[in-house]
């Protein structure tokens, strides 16, 4: 696909793809391997909502990754593969490898049972096996939900039961870091409460003791043995669904976000090739674990698609010290590097003399994902690791969106410290104030919606349409609400303000402060709970938890710590508390609503701005928690 080379080009671009956006998109799908064209571009409605791309066209994603590329650059890297230990050798896949290692992984999916249609959990440490397992079930037409390592069997249990997997991808364990983690035997204890699952398919990595149980569990290198590496892929509808990923809502437990084959192959495909700006034979390295949308379509899907060379790193950025990205970045010869303000921040607060010791001569592009990057952090990044000549990309989008919707394209759209810049071809963004009137005109701040559908955005929530509905659509009508605020300059840029519901972005992550809350709760000794955000100099946002206890226990920093305890074992390390009050009450309205606006403020330090407090049940709580504030 030819990028956008100028600004000029892309206000083009840009203004037909609003004009005639069934022509835009037809375009840039035509490069694609299809089995059958489609027979309408685009079919819609906000209302239901049914969306629906590329309707009748007939393709598979993995034909587009590999085989697509087979001819022209066959034996061109694919993946490299880096080590969490630096000491452990690096690994280089061709398209050629990567494209036998999947064939041959698909039909080990088939012999043990797995069909079109099907949903496979897949929870595993960052190394190769990972993207052919992603590969593989795409190759047979089965649906992939992945599942970050990090979260517990509690978690893992959740989303293996909502999206009724039969099959388990897994490894004995993964590193990271100092630290192994024990994948198959949490693995273990969530499927004690899923029965639906048939198979579990084990990766060795770590060596670490597991119990294997006969006629359900199988080791990867034994089943590889038994197949070949000739598999056809399944020929799936455009609209046929490719994957499930879940992501954190305001309420309940997490939604199981769907997108389809077509929309998302081509839309992953642009916004990579014109955001990074990507030139043959460079090295594009994306941080993001596989576990996140990042991962499935700027680490996996949209760099091979584009048949660039992808970096996956298994280990962490601080260790063995917090000069190892940079040490990555040399070694690889890295272009093009995209990472999470919150690693950004990490890493400026380690100082410099782990940046010094490195050339960092090879990068040509800077990205940014995840939350807003602050003007302090983008300023850091551009001058110590981009020396002041590498364009940043910051790039706003979400697990829904599929792909980028605002951001610069590399080197040609003039950036803004802080500010994602302006919508892609294709993007249509509008913002509106609480009420839903759409704020015209630049100058403005209020919510981000989109009012046109794009061929990368999600379909539906698996298995609970309606909850799709309520979550994106109900909100204002005709418009998809992202649950971002956002502000629109003098320029027409946008600068993301963040969050304006009940989920927090920490490191990058997005959690719910209702999930977080379901945990806390299984502590034996917690009645109730509030989780709200604070600001956090290097996390973006942290966790503030008010609790109450059931017995006035003495020993409070004992029960802190089982809290913390409590919550790592329910849902991961990442939601952990890192402030913990105990409370006698929470502040209430008359109908038992708790309102989270005043805890809001009081984590976040403003005790003297708390607003209208008359509707309170018992005002008197209020002060007690000033006054006991962490
Ligand atoms: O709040 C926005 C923030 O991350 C949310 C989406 O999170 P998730 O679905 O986990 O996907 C993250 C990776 C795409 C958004 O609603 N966000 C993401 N990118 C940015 C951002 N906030 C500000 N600037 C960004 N570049």
């Amino acid at each position: 696909m030819k990028s956008i080379s100028t600004f000029e080009e892309y206000k083009k671009e840009y203004q037909f793809s609003v004009e005639q956006p069934e022509q835009f998109w037809e375009a840039k799908a035509e490069q694609f391997t299809w089995k059958k064209k489609w027979d309408k571009v685009l079919e819609w409605n906000f209302s239901e909502p049914n969306v629906k791309w590329f309707l009748g066209g007939k393709m598979n994603i993995t034909e587009n990754c590999l085989d697509r590329h087979l001819k022209e650059r066959g034996d061109q890297t694919a993946i490299i593969w880096e080590a969490n230990d630096p000491n452990e050798a690096s690994k280089k896949i061709t398209y050629k490898e990567l494209h036998s290692e999947v064939c041959r992984f698909a039909n080990v999916l088939k012999s043990n049972g797995a069909k079109k249609g099907d949903r496979i959990c897949i929870y595993m440490p960052m190394v190769p096996e990972l993207a052919i397992a992603v590969l593989a079930c795409a190759r047979i037409g089965a649906i992939h939900s992945v599942v970050f390592g990090g979260f517990s069997f509690n978690s893992l249990a959740d989303r293996i039961h909502d999206a009724d997997c039969h099959m388990v991808i897994t490894a004995d364990g993964g590193f990271r870091g100092a630290k192994d983690i024990p994948l198959k035997s949490v693995v273990d204890e969530a499927i004690k409460t899923c029965p639906s699952v048939q198979k579990v398919i084990v990766l060795k990595r770590t060596k670490c003791d597991v119990i294997m149980q006969a006629g359900r569990d199988l080791w990867w290198h034994e089943e590889v043995k038994k197949v070949s590496d000739d598999c056809s892929a399944e020929i799936m509808d455009a609209e046929d669904m490719l994957f499930i990923l879940y992501t954190s809502g305001s309420t309940g437990k997490p939604k199981g976000v769907v997108h389809s084959c077509g929309g998302y192959m081509v839309y992953t495909t642009y916004t990579f090739e014109n955001v990074f700006q990507y030139k043959n034979n460079e090295v594009y390295w994306c941080t993001a674990d596989v576990g996140w949308i990042t991962g499935h379509s700027y680490l996996v899907y949209g760099p091979l698609l584009a048949g660039a060379t992808t970096l996956m790193f298994e280990g962490i950025p601080t260790y063995p010290d917090a000069g190892r990205f940079w040490q990555v970045i040399d070694k690889h010869k890295v272009n093009i590097f995209y990472t999470a303000p919150t690693a950004i921040r990490s890493l400026e607060a380690m100082g410099l003399n782990f940046v010094k010791p490195y050339k960092l001569d090879s990068l040509r592009v800077l990205g940014s994902v995840g939350e807003p990057i602050n003007v302090e952090a983008w300023n850091w990044y551009n001058a110590n690791i981009g020396k002041n000549r590498c364009p940043i990309v910051d790039t706003w989008w979400q697990t829904e969106t599929g792909g980028i919707m605002i951001s610069p394209l590399a080197g040609i759209t003039p950036t803004k410290p802080g500010f994602a810049t302006l919508p892609l071809p294709g993007a249509q963004p509008v913002l509106v104030d609480e009420k839903g009137i759409e704020l015209k005109g630049n100058n403005v701040e209020g919510r981000l919606c989109f009012e046109f559908p794009w061929p990368g955005m999600i379909r539906s929530t698996y298995n609970n349409h309606a909850r799709c509905k309520e979550a994106y659509f109900s909100t204002y009508a005709n418009l998809y609400f992202t649950g971002d605020g956002c502000r629109r300059d003098e320029d027409g840029y946008y600068r993301i303000t963040g969050r304006v519901d009940d989920v927090i972005k920490v490191s990058g992550h997005l959690l719910g402060t209702a999930e977080i809350e379901s945990a806390i709760n299984e502590h034996p000794d917690i009645v109730e709970s509030a989780v709200v955000g604070f600001p956090h100099d290097i996390k973006g946002w942290g966790i503030y938890a008010y609790v109450i206890q059931e017995h006035s226990r003495k020993d409070v920093e004992e029960l802190k710590k089982e809290i913390t305890a409590t919550v790592n074992k329910f849902m991961g390390a990442i939601a952990k508390p890192d402030k913990i009050q105990i409370v006698s009450g929470l502040p209430k309205t008359r109908s038992g609503k708790i309102m989270r606006r005043i805890l809001r403020k009081i984590s976040e330090g403003e005790v003297n701005n708390l607003g209208d407090t008359s509707t309170l049940l018992d005002p008197g709580v209020v002060e007690e928690i000033v006054k006991g504030k962490v």
